[in-house]
């Protein structure tokens, strides 16, 4: 419920990404936001107001001469009660009107007239989007202190492939939710190590662990929310990338290791979430080891994988680094010797077992001045509260030399 007590006004413009729209009006709701759609005429060509009054529980405003306002200022008291105004698609009419300040429907009124912010998420033809006029304007709406959420680049409506395409539905709700999080990393370079590792013992075997990478996804999307510029290096996961982040994939812990040094030498803040398989297989075998019946089972030999937040840590003028510990049993003595033992100053504990593949966590914070326990909360929540206690400390930090 990251949008609970807030109120989206969510304004359509014609275009045929408007039935996307449908999915993000649910997706808003059950983040917890009140949803008060307004529509173009030429939006009711593409999606009905009754579609959307049912999606968003509330009646839906199309004319600026609608009576159903007491004292007929729709203009004004819809903008008024909105902590956002979200334009969804943004068509290069609608965008062009915004750039010019044009009021002649009740949503280009309404936008003027507003006193909250307005992010618009642009949905046209790759041309229409190159066209030096909506450039223009693109230019002038950000000027003007106006967000503007893509386009995303691909395959379009109309057949031909470029940028214009609107965001995917839970990427502009991941933007949304990120627009109202205070910026506390803004202008900080984060590297964030997510997800298991998976080292080969031949071409059809491996050993790996049971992280899902949703801690890790969680603490790099809420970090990109809080103003962030961040790398995420991912060992083998189908989570989608969050809005706003870099990703790069790997699958070994010594991809991750040099991955994880190339990135964190230009970093401010290095957090080690991926659960790094400790050893791996000395030799890989070529090809496929074969059942030999009647013989013995095969040996492996096994080397140990380098660590890469203390390695990290370690580096002349180290990014400020946290690490995440995994523990089976007796979290609260293990993780402070683990702090220790990587030399970083923050660690955050939990019990591998009680949070591998789970949606919730519970984890104890461990630094300098000795531990702090957060309550059971969902990953993103406690990513969240996690990304608000690193910045402080981060902010109070010296670099080190
Ligand atoms: N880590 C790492 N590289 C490794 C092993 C661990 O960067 N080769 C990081 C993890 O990402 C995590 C922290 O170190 O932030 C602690 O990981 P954990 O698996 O709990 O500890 P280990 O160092 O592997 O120690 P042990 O397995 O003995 O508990």
């Amino acid at each position: 419920m990251e949008l609970a007590d807030k109120t989206i006004l969510l304004g359509l413009t014609g275009g045929i990404a408007c039935y996307k729209v449908a999915e993000l009006t649910r997706l808003l709701i059950k983040a917890g936001a009140t949803v008060q759609v307004a529509m173009t005429e030429a939006a009711t060509q593409f999606i009905t107001p009754v579609t959307m009054q049912a999606l968003s529980g509330r009646p839906v405003f199309t004319s600026q001469w609608d009576a159903r306002i007491a004292n007929n200022m729709p203009h004004i008291d819809l903008s008024r009660e909105a902590d956002l105004i979200v334009i969804a698609p943004a068509s290069t009419d609608f965008l062009a009107k915004l750039a010019h300040g044009q009021c002649d429907d009740l949503l280009s009124t309404l936008c003027v007239a507003r006193d909250c912010p307005l992010v618009a998420a642009p949905a046209m033809n790759r041309q229409m989007w190159a066209n030096p006029a909506t450039q223009r304007n693109v230019a002038q709406l950000r000027a003007d202190g106006i967000t503007l959420l893509g386009p995303d680049s691909g395959d379009q409506a109309c057949g031909e492939i470029g940028d214009g395409r609107m965001l995917e539905p839970e990427a502009l709700l991941e933007a949304i939710i990120a627009f109202f999080q205070p910026k506390l990393l803004a202008g900080r370079h984060v590297t964030i190590t997510a997800g298991p590792t998976f080292e080969p013992i031949d071409p059809v075997r491996g050993l790996t662990n049971l992280s899902s990478g949703k801690m890790g996804f969680a603490m790099a999307r809420a970090a990109a929310a809080a103003g962030a510029s961040v790398h995420l290096i991912a060992g083998p996961t189908a989570l989608p990338t969050p809005y706003g982040v870099l990703r790069s994939d790997v699958q070994t812990a010594q991809q991750m290791y040099e991955a994880a040094l190339a990135s964190a030498a230009g970093a401010d803040l290095f957090i080690a979430v991926a659960a790094v398989a400790d050893w791996r297989v000395a030799q890989v075998h070529v090809s496929k080891i074969k059942k030999q019946d009647g013989h013995d089972v095969p040996h492996l030999d096994f080397v140990q994988n380098p660590d890469i937040l203390a390695a990290v840590a370690q580096r002349p003028q180290a990014p400020f680094c946290v690490g995440f510990a995994a523990e089976s049993d007796n979290l609260e003595a293990h993780g402070e010797q683990k702090r220790r033992k990587k030399g970083v100053p923050l660690l955050i504990g939990n019990l591998g077992p009680a949070t591998f593949g789970r949606d919730d966590n519970e984890v104890i914070l461990f630094d300098a001045h000795g531990h702090t326990r957060l309550p059971r909360a969902d990953k993103q929540m406690l990513a969240n509260t996690l990304i608000r206690e690193i910045a402080q400390r981060l902010d109070a930090a010296p670099r080190q030399a």
